[in-house]
């Protein structure tokens, strides 16, 4: 794979989704080890760059990073001169111009990232765009639902649910999925659609419904979700009223205490995925978010494994990870 940004789920063709699960599961075994450290990155160095708050994907970020032995700095917009009212470009290129070799950015404005990319000579992997996409994030919940559903997502059934409207996970994950041949229906109160869906839904494959129970409740084996991702409803997204109360919205679309227990009748053990942060009583219930079958703690470990494979092949030569690690 010789690619040097990753901004966006489409730009990785299903071979490359499958290299990049593949290396992240040797990450996987160095978080195991009592020494979680790696010399594939010495001498590179990471910016993580935040203009959104977040508290996973920046610390995994740079977990990641420094498992693999590169330097890796973290600057929040709150602490930067972006608070003094410097230009994303002029704050890009004042980073750059200290030679770092990878800028990984989370910003409030969609294309913000593809848009750095070409100010930039060092790689840039988007860590979140507003409401556009989340690659690496789409990347861990593959991960994860592999590692719970046997290896393959083949034809599995994934159902998303929530607040499709503002969430940039929905968008990665529809592409991220559907490149490893998984059936992804998503499912929110209209007023919390994306507008267009429909044709978008068409071109990419994936179903939409607005009504919980009756894809919870699939008549038809076939058609019986394999595992239910809950996404949060995004309230700092949000200027007006897209749900009369937050009740009505838990009654409908919330994960709660009665609709798992209908759920596990249906599918037992169905794994449970939430990116975080949860809005716990609202979008899905302590039961839910508690559960066995609940993978929500999996998805946050298996983040800093995707990330550190993310880095790996954007960042290292060619060699296998596990080469690398022997060389140590
Ligand atoms: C998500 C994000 O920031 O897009 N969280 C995350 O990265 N784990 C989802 C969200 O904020 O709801």
């Amino acid at each position: 794979m010789t690619r040097r940004h990753l901004l966006s789920s489409a730009d990785l063709a299903r071979d490359e989704v499958e290299a990049i699960l593949t290396t992240a599961q040797s990450m996987h075994d160095v978080q195991r080890r009592e020494v979680k450290k790696l010399p594939t990155l010495r001498g590179r160095t990471i910016i993580n760059l935040f203009f959104e708050d977040s508290t996973r994907t920046r610390s995994s970020f740079e977990i990641a990073g420094k498992w693999m032995s590169a330097d890796t700095i973290n600057i929040a917009a709150k602490g930067s001169s972006a608070s003094k009212g410097e230009s994303l470009r002029d704050t890009v290129k004042t980073i750059c111009a200290m030679s770092v070799d990878a800028l990984v950015i989370r910003h409030n404005a969609s294309g913000a990232c593809h848009q750095v990319a070409q100010w930039v000579d060092a790689s840039v992997i988007n860590a979140g765009d507003g409401t556009h996409e989340h690659p690496t994030q789409a990347l861990l919940d593959a991960y994860t639902l592999r590692g719970r559903l046997g290896g393959s997502l083949d034809g599995r059934h994934v159902v998303i649910v929530g607040d499709l409207a503002h969430s940039r996970v929905f968008r990665s994950n529809v592409i991220t999925l559907g490149r490893l041949g998984a059936r992804v229906t998503v499912v929110a109160p209209p007023t919390l659609m994306p507008s267009g869906i429909g044709a978008w839904a068409a071109r990419d494959g994936f179903a939409t419904a607005w009504d919980l129970d009756d894809v919870l409740d699939a008549a038809s084996p076939g058609d019986r979700p394999d595992a239910v991702m809950m996404l949060r409803v995004q309230r700092e997204r949000m200027s007006g009223g897209f749900f009369p109360t937050e009740r009505e919205y838990t009654a409908g679309y919330g994960l709660t205490r009665e609709r798992l227990a209908h759920l596990y009748a249906v599918v037992p053990d169905i794994p449970i995925l939430h990116p975080g942060p949860m809005n716990r009583g609202l979008e899905i219930s302590a039961e839910a978010a508690d559960a066995t079958s609940s993978v929500i703690l999996e998805q946050v470990s298996a983040g800093v494994a995707v990330r550190m494979a993310v880095l790996y092949h954007l960042l290292a030569g060619s060699d296998a990870p596990s080469e690398k690690a022997e060389a140590s």
